[in-house]
Parts: structure tokens; sequence; C-alpha cells
């Protein structure tokens, strides 16, 4: 088994604009692009979907790099502990620095991946951190009396076999933090302003909550890249972490 130490990662973030992960939903990368440039500095972190990347490859990362941006691929990789190990291999090669695996995939699969960033960061070589998606979130809970108990049960599964730490929803945090404490890392999507419109999210919160909670990432799509000011609501959901 191995074990990362994510506390010493230098890729936790530091500060309330590196906890901003931007969603980058989006049907190809000209207009992905053209929203990257328009939000500049005020965001640090992509986040590339299946939609994006299935559509333009990993020349779309080349290009966030170019722009000094991190990237979390968020491909939920699901499938047989050699498939995942090598997929891990070419992501790490591309320079993603966080990325998805289906916790449900098996202990040996998550064992598998996480054997390959252990060994990579082993020879100074950058990896991504692995976060786990436990249940999908347009799943029902199976006890609905105890809504997080599976996703908790998973959680820990996915840590004891090295992986960094998970993508939940927000109310998932405390229960959560609760059970495997602060080290894992922990990415929450589904984030709002308190205004804001759901859309077709169930489990929303907002980015105070996330923090709160003890998110180390939100995940914010919609609300910035569909608003008339994607900057202003970037800087908007920064300043709530911030605590302004
Ligand atoms: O537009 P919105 O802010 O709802 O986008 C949220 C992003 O986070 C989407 O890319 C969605 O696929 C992703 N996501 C999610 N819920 C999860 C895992 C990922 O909304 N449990």
């Amino acid at each position: 088994m191995t074990q990362t130490a994510p506390d010493t990662n230098p890729l936790r973030p530091g500060t309330a604009l590196d906890r901003l992960i931007v969603a980058l939903d989006f049907p190809d990368g000209k207009t992905a692009l053209e929203m990257v440039d328009r939000l500049g500095d005020a965001v640090c972190w992509y986040k590339v979907g299946m939609e994006l990347f299935y559509a333009e490859g990993p020349s779309f990362l080349g290009a966030l790099r170019e722009r000094r941006k991190r990237i979390f691929l968020d491909l939920k990789l699901h499938d047989i502990p050699n498939t995942m190990a090598s997929a891990v291999r070419s992501l790490a090669a591309h320079g993603v620095d966080l990325t998805t695996v289906h916790v449900p995939a098996g202990q040996a699969a998550l064992e598998a991946v996480s054997a390959v960033t252990a060994e990579l960061r082993g020879r100074g070589q950058s990896a991504p951190l692995l976060v786990g998606v436990t249940r999908l979130t347009s799943l029902a809970a199976p006890d609905p009396e105890r809504p997080w108990d599976d996703v908790v049960a998973l959680a820990g599964s996915a840590v004891a076999a090295g992986l960094d730490g998970w993508v939940a929803p927000v109310d998932a945090a405390g229960p959560l933090r609760g059970a495997h404490g602060p080290n894992p890392v922990l990415v929450c999507p589904g984030i709002r302003l308190p205004e804001g419109d759901r859309g077709d999210q169930v489990a929303v919160g907002t980015p105070e909550a996330a923090v709160a909670g003890g998110a180390d990432w939100i995940v914010v799509g919609r609300p910035i890249t569909r608003a008339t000011d994607p900057v202003q609501v970037a800087r908007a959901m920064v300043e709530r972490m911030e605590g302004r």
C-alpha cells in the first residue's frame, strides 16, 4: 500500500485564489480559450472534462500550460488496474495537476494508480493529485436515512489505497472530514453564490460554506462562464472564500 503526504504537496492551495477551479464545459477549444483569456489573472486553475478533452485532446492542455494555468483533468477513470495505472502515467506526462478516478473501480485499481504517482514523485517528477469520485451526485443515496454513509466508507477505502483525496458535494464535507480527518484533499463542485441559479445541480453550496466545511478547492462552471461579467463573479467567489 502506498501513502502520499498531501499536506507537504506544493499543489495544496495556499491562497483563496488558488482554491478556485473554473470548469471549462465548452464544446471546443477556441471558445474555451476565449474564456480563459477573458478571465486572465482572476483564475489560476481550470477543469477540463470529457466534452472538451474528447474534442481537443492533449493539445488543449498544452494551451493551458502555455498560459501558466493549473490543470484539473476530470476524466473519471474506471477500468482494470493496469489500464488505469497506464492512463495516469500518460496524464502525468501531459502536466496534469489534479485528476479523478472512480473509487468503485476497486482497491487493486486504486492502489495501482497510487503506486504510479508515488513512483513519479519518488523520482522527483511531477504527478497529478489523485482524487476519488465516490458516489456520483446524480445517483440517489442507497440509504436516505444515512445519506453519506456509503460515501464516507468509499472515501476511506480510497485513502487507504493511497489516493490523495476526493471530489464531493459541500454537504458531504463535514461527514468526510469528521470520519477521515484534515489530511486528504477535498474538491467541492456545485458551488453557487447565495442569489445564484442552481441550474441542474441538486447538491449546491456557497464558496464560504465549502471552505468552512474543509474544502481545499471549489469547482465553479456556469455561474462564472455564463455570467455577463465572468471576472466579477470569479472575484466574488474568491472574496467569499477569504471571508470578505
Ligand atoms: O456549471 P456548474 O458549476 O454546475 O459545473 C460544475 C462542474 O463540476 C461540472 O463540470 C460538473 O461536471 C462537475 N461535477 C459536478 N458534480 C460532481 C462532480 C463533478 O458538478 N459530483
